[in-house]
């Protein structure tokens, strides 16, 4: 199994219907209050089953929510049939969304599944798509030396502040016996060093720094916010 395999089936990723609720919650908040302008053009690029996109869609004038599993994207479409903003697509389409046409691109938790070549291909893509000033919002990055303890660390502060404290326990136990330690441990995760992150942004034709705050509850994890270089 892969990561792309993964992510296509129902994972014990959340330890309750709360915890699930209450992370895409604080997702949509984030990427909401990232939204520049009512009329802006959005991109979730991995947004999993985005439970609360319809607050972001109520901020923006289109959000695109792309993901590369069938399950998550039929769910998607199922959940945002009626929302006339939200249009589920899959990797493969974005490439026929007009160039220099989105705002805002995010990618939140996607960067520690994707091989250095799978992310390279991804912000030449973005950066196409963005309008000269857009801007593209990599969140949720694992740094090198953040294990899973550190994880499980701010999972449980998560579960305590939320109300799902005793299952964060009992999700943390299930979690270590399942495919996803399987796969962290067989695969591993992609992480990246501050420097190296702003260094590979540069590299594709974007200025970037990183923010203060992460997307979500994992301040332990980074976001960084890039603007596209025209160029010279
Ligand atoms: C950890 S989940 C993150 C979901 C959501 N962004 C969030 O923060 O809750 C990772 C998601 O990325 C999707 N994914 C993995 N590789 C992808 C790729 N190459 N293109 C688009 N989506 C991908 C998976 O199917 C999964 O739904």
């Amino acid at each position: 199994m892969n990561w792309r395999e993964y992510w296509n089936q129902d994972t014990p990723i959340y330890v309750s219907d709360r915890h699930k609720t209450l992370h895409y919650q604080r997702i949509a908040a984030d990427i909401a209050a990232l939204v520049p302008s009512p009329q802006a053009h959005v991109l979730d690029h991995g947004c999993g089953e985005a439970l609360s996109a319809g607050r972001v869609a109520a901020r923006c004038g289109r959000l695109y929510l792309c993901d590369a599993a069938p399950l998550v994207r039929e769910r998607l479409e199922a959940r945002f049939r009626g929302n006339p903003k939200i249009e589920v697509l899959a990797p493969e389409a974005v490439e026929h969304l007009p160039d220099a046409s989105l705002d805002l691109v995010v990618a939140n938790s996607l960067l520690q599944y994707l091989s250095q070549d799978e992310l390279r291909d991804l912000l030449r893509l973005w950066r196409r798509k963005l309008k000269p000033d857009g801007r593209l919002v990599l969140a949720d990055v694992v740094p090198p030396d953040l294990g899973p303890a550190a994880d499980a660390k701010a999972l449980l502060a998560f579960g305590w502040k939320g109300g799902f404290a005793f299952r964060a326990i009992l999700g943390l136990a299930r979690t270590a016996l399942s495919d996803y330690r399987k796969l962290r441990n067989e695969l591993g995760l992609t992480t990246f060093a501050e420097p190296q992150m702003i260094e590979l942004l540069r590299g594709e034709g974007f200025s970037a720094e990183r923010r203060g705050k992460n997307i979500g509850h994992n301040q332990a994890r980074m976001t960084f916010v890039a603007t596209p270089v025209p160029p010279a």
